[in-house]
């Protein structure tokens, strides 16, 4: 089993291009219902490159950008650099044992990550202990149809065939019933239309697939269920194959 750790270290240096096109619908949800405010403090887990963390900063009072990879938080001090934005900081840690004290974020964000944890529910437990009453949650992340099973499992599978540091992307009803678990109440959980066509040769290159594991990936995609080929929009031809990934976006507060 690769760790998250191990596959983004990797891939860190190449990680940019095309991402943020690729993913901007989710992060504009993100920011248009937040309601940031300028006392707020944040917590963005797993930030990756920074691109959550870096688009609240703005916003907010400060901002500390969480993730397990120092590789991709090299990118990110990089891009905050670039930027000129002071009241961001970088921390690595994972999402599953946050190393702060109780209550102490406004608000936290997490981003087309939680497919990566290695346990969902520890993650929302921990979220849940961090935020102030009243703080926010919002997150977004890959997902697939709710009651799908077998679109469901050839996602996962198409996913881990690419990065061997995916588990499992859930479903929005799926996601309303963790955050209820985790005793965060569940305003808004739903998918968003709007995401970026994904080209699969360029999507297989950014995690750094062989050529071996895209023709495997087209021989899955030249095989995927029609429930898939209709849920994901994908288009094949002799040159190339392309699909429209689901992503779902949630709101949720503490109390
Ligand atoms: C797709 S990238 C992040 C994207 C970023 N949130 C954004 O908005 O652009 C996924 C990130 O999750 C991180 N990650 C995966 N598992 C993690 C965990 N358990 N705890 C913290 N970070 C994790 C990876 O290291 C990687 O940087």
């Amino acid at each position: 089993m690769t760790s998250a750790k191990e596959q983004f270290d990797r891939q860190a240096a190449q990680y940019n291009a095309q991402w943020n096109a690729w993913t901007e619908t989710s992060l504009n949800w993100l920011l248009d219902h937040a309601d940031c405010q300028p006392t707020d403090v944040a917590l963005d887990v797993a930030t990756g490159s920074g691109f959550t963390a870096l688009a609240f900063a703005p916003h907010v009072q400060s901002v500390v950008g969480l993730d397990v990879s120092t590789g991709m938080l090299a990118q990110a001090a990089r891009q905050q650099q670039e930027r000129g934005l002071t009241n961001v900081t970088w921390l690595e840690g994972a999402a599953e044992a946050l190393p702060f004290p109780d209550a102490a974020f406004t608000l936290v964000t997490c981003r087309i990550a939680p497919h990566h944890f290695l346990s969902v529910p520890a993650f929302l437990a921990e979220v849940a202990r961090v935020l102030q009453p009243g703080g926010r949650l919002l997150l977004a992340d890959t997902t697939v149809p709710n009651d799908a099973p077998e679109i469901s499992r050839w996602q996962n599978h198409i996913e881990l065939l690419r990065d061997p540091s995916h588990r499992r992307n859930l479903a929005p009803q799926e996601w309303r019933q963790e955050l209820e678990a985790a005793g965060l109440r569940a305003h808004t959980v739903e998918p968003i239309a709007g995401e970026a066509r994904v080209n699969l040769a360029d999507w297989a290159a950014k995690s750094g697939c062989t050529a071996e594991q895209l023709q495997a990936l087209k021989t899955e995609f030249a095989k995927a269920p029609a429930g898939a080929a209709e849920a994901f929009q994908i288009q094949q031809s002799a040159d190339e194959v392309t699909f429209v990934w689901q992503r779902v976006v949630a709101k949720a507060t503490k109390g």
